[in-house]
């Protein structure tokens, strides 16, 4: 499968970030709950260990995670040096709430007036960096009442006086160090798939479901006999239930497809993560064996 690629913009953005990095305490990276490996740019890692930037790991939209994965992963990434994972969703207000409180307390030499903690929001498309930058800003007015909401200065935004957010989140293209990465990331919709792609990414899709969450498949779409499906069948299965077809008769795959991804998609499904720590080393091992 052809999965985009844009190198170009790829060094242009490692060339920003680099020089970012200099002038900021503290790397916020924003990650999808439900893919957290896979929608991570092993670049923040690189150059916050470079300069020694603490991170605050954010695994985003736990609303659609399966919250057993959720919390594997959370002890996971607490495990590493420097980062403390916060999972969390944009959703709830409270979730949001908690983000400036753990920031500080990764850099507790910084948030005076004269040193404000210099934070940026690091991560790779669709993760949800802006409608935390949005909520993170939105708070502030809240609190603040009359005074201006944003002080731009220096293409930076105060959000008390003690608090800098680089205004502009720093974006990272996936780094698909597995074929099933860029599965994940199709299927979660952080890069763009047409049509073709979009019946591999749910066949895909319908088969990490049949391993993980078969029951979810049943409650959603009323299949009966699940035991007997593969991928395909599920999204026959839909496009049958749906009455999906193409004019001879067929069943409509690619409509079925989108379907299924769609619902996937806004949660309807339930609460789905695509990896789980062990999944992952199972995935490295086998793809390193190869
Ligand atoms: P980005 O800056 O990292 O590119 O992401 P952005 O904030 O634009 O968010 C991407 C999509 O993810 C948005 O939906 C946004 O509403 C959604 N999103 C962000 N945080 C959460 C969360 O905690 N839970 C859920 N369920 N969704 C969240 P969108 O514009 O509708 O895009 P799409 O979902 O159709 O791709």
């Amino acid at each position: 499968m052809s999965i985009q690629w844009y190198p170009g913009h790829m060094n242009a953005a490692k060339k920003k970030a680099a020089e970012q990095m200099e002038n900021i305490d503290l790397v916020i990276e924003v990650v999808d709950a439900r893919l957290p490996e896979a929608s991570t740019n092993p670049m923040v890692d690189e150059l916050r260990k470079f300069r020694q930037r603490p991170c605050l790991k954010i695994l985003n939209k736990i609303d659609l995670a399966d919250p057993v994965a959720t919390s594997q992963w959370a002890d996971f990434y607490n495990a590493q040096d420097g980062v403390t994972a916060y999972p969390m969703t944009t959703k709830k207000p409270a979730d949001v709430a908690r983000v400036l409180d753990l920031a500080r307390r990764l850099a507790p030499h910084r948030s005076v007036p004269t040193k404000p903690l210099r934070i940026m929001i690091m991560g790779i498309p669709n993760v949800g960096k802006s409608t935390l930058m949005n909520a993170l800003l939105k708070k502030r007015v809240a609190k603040v009442g009359d005074e201006p909401a944003v002080t731009k200065q220096q293409q930076k935004l105060y959000l008390d006086k003690n608090t800098i957010l680089v205004d502009t989140p720093g974006m990272l293209w996936p780094k698909i160090a597995l074929p099933t990465d860029g599965l994940m990331l199709a299927a979660s919709h952080a890069i763009g798939s047409n049509a073709l792609i979009e019946e591999e990414v749910a066949v895909y899709l319908a088969d990490e479901m049949l391993r993980y969450y078969p029951d979810l498949l049943v409650a959603r779409y009323g299949f009966k006999e699940i035991e007997t499906f593969d991928g395909i069948a599920v999204v026959e299965g839909i496009a049958a239930k749906r009455g999906f077809r193409q004019k001879g008769g067929d069943f409509d795959f690619e409509k079925a497809s989108h379907t299924f991804l769609g619902d996937y998609r806004s949660g309807i499904l339930g609460r789905i993560s695509l990896e789980t720590p062990a999944s992952r080393a199972e995935r490295l091992a086998a793809h390193e064996a190869e």
